[in-house]
């Protein structure tokens, strides 16, 4: 077998060619289904609760499941908008879920209005679990609370393609005039600022399969994106899990197998797991497989002996290998983006992101909340405002760069020019600084801020802000993640938000104002 680097698209954020792609994906929006699939227990991170529930950032406490509502419903108004639509759409959100997180799904939609979303806009599929094996002669593993019951597992998120064939909501879909699929994950606070252009790129490469990736470090633990080449001339593109990698190189005459190439990372982009699916070809592969996707045994061992499990295992299936079985003329691509903006999950607890070879990422909860921050400095850097560097700190044993908490509603700004249009290059923002957009008509003219700054408008107030804005702020308080005496939501970030002093303006009322 022959492994390759696939060709894609490799974008940088800002440039003409990314601005672009954005346009063309908020226009191509209103022709999109979202999936969310949420029904991973979370063994890694050891949460509680459900993982859509846990605050994306600590400033606001925007919970994941909100923000992603909150992203899909103002590109179906900016996409709307753009096409100066009398008949707006809705754009579809699915969320798989399973019996691990259906029901605490479902509450924490209908305790919040379903965040602003039409109760009929969202449909949850849930799937079902699998029996469990307990060694490598495949006996069946007994329930640990019940020696009557089978123990179950889910069994992984590819479950997803065969719920949407058989909910029968693809070819609602598609006669409704809808183009695009697109699969997403339950913690990854930056995923909505690569959408647009990702989109964007679908629709202008008209690739059947695109998969968002970000450069990957050699034996980072995500998958690698490669085409495969078989000795009969079969081809694919798709990802090669982490742990497949390095010897599936090693065999094929790649001696340094999973290693960094000239530019400091993998050849191979890194699969971030978001897929964007063309509808039409989408549905016909599912006619011919119904959804099924090919399964693997994963179990984790006690020792080198390998004849000991350490939990029972089960078979598995992964949405991303969706694309092995597609004819060789489906147009399967991938579209990199650096991970600053597009990447940053909430995957492993406190212990075990502070083992996190270093330079690798921590994908924890500090990190995943420090990454929102760091990618709007970074967004409002590049649009012109002065942002100062950021401070390193240690929280939970973990090294992040702390840079001014900076968040918007996505309503304010879906995509760079939306940015551009509203600062200009005479702001500032110092590093101790927090600073909370909640509106879609504020402007930035010229603030200087040293301190916490929070505006609320409603969209028909526009607002213009200007001045300077100095108070003691908002300040970090690190915490003990084994303080049990602490919320965990908390605990598992390592630190606090002590709201010491801010200036809070909020414009109820339409009209036009002035901060200054
Ligand atoms: P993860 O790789 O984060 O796995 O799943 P996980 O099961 O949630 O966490 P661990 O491995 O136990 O620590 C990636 C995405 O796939 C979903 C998860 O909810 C997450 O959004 N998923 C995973 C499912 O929807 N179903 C599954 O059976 C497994």
């Amino acid at each position: 077998m022959l492994v390759q680097v696939p060709s894609g698209e490799v974008l940088t954020f800002g440039d003409d060619n990314f601005i672009m792609f954005e346009e063309v994906g908020v226009k191509e929006a209103r022709k999109a289904a979202f999936v969310l699939v949420a029904g991973g227990l979370g063994e890694r991170l050891g949460y509680k609760g459900i993982k859509v529930a846990l605050p994306s950032e600590t400033t606001t406490g925007t919970c994941f499941l909100q923000n992603y509502i909150a992203c899909i419903l103002a590109l179906q108004e900016a996409s709307c908008k753009l096409l100066e639509d009398k008949y707006p759409v809705e754009i579809p959100f699915v969320i798989m879920t399973s019996d691990d997180t259906h029901t605490p799904t479902l509450k924490l939609l209908e305790s919040n209005s379903f965040f602003g979303m039409k109760p009929g806009q969202v449909k949850l599929l849930k799937q079902e679990k699998v029996a469990c094996l307990d060694d490598n002669d495949a006996r069946i593993a007994l329930d640990p609370n019940d020696k009557y019951m089978i123990q179950t597992k889910p069994h992984g998120h590819g479950d997803v393609h065969s719920l949407l064939y058989n909910s029968g909501l693809l070819n609602i879909w598609h006669d409704a005039g809808l183009r695009w699929v697109l699969f997403f994950q339950d913690t990854n606070g930056l995923l909505f600022k690569a959408i647009p252009a990702s989109l964007g790129v679908s629709a202008t490469k008209g690739y059947h399969v695109n998969s968002l990736a970000v450069p990957r470090k050699a034996k980072e633990a995500i998958g690698g994106i490669t085409k495969l080449t078989h000795a009969d001339g079969r081809t694919m593109v798709i990802n090669v899990e982490y742990n497949q990698l390095d010897p599936l190189l090693r065999t094929t005459g790649h001696s340094d197998g999973d290693s960094n190439c000239e530019t400091g990372y993998s050849p191979f982009p890194g699969n971030i797991n978001q897929l964007i699916l063309e509808l039409g070809p989408y549905i016909e592969e599912l006619n011919r497989t119904h959804g099924a996707i090919a399964e693997f045994v994963n179990p984790k061992y006690k020792d080198s002996s390998k004849t000991s499990f350490k939990s029972s295992t089960r078979l598995e299936c992964m949405m991303q290998d969706y694309p092995k079985t597609l004819p060789p003329t489906a147009r399967v691509g991938f579209t990199v983006m650096d991970a600053w903006l597009a990447y940053a999950p909430v995957k492993n607890n406190p212990e075990d992101a502070a083992k996190v070879p270093k330079g690798n990422p921590y994908h924890s909860a500090t990190s995943g909340e420090m990454a929102i921050y760091r990618a709007n400095s970074l967004i409002l850097r590049k649009a012109g405002v002065q942002i100062a560097d950021p401070i390193t700190t240690v929280f939970n044993g973990q090294e992040v760069e702390v840079w001014p908490r900076i968040t918007w509603k996505p309503k304010w700004a879906l995509i760079f020019s939306d940015v551009k249009k509203k600062v200009n290059k005479g702001c500032s923002v110092s590093q101790r600084s927090t600073l909370v957009i909640n509106g879609e008509n504020i402007y930035f003219g010229g603030l200087s801020l040293d301190g916490a700054l929070l505006i609320n408008a409603v969209s028909e107030a526009e607002v213009q802000v200007t001045g300077s804005v100095e108070n003691k702020g908002w300040a970090f308080k690190p915490i003990d993640f084994k303080d049990n005496s602490l919320p965990e939501e908390n605990r598992i970030r390592g630190f606090v938000i002590e709201k010491l002093e801010q200036l809070e303006k909020n414009y109820s009322e339409p009209g036009q104002f002035s901060l200054h």
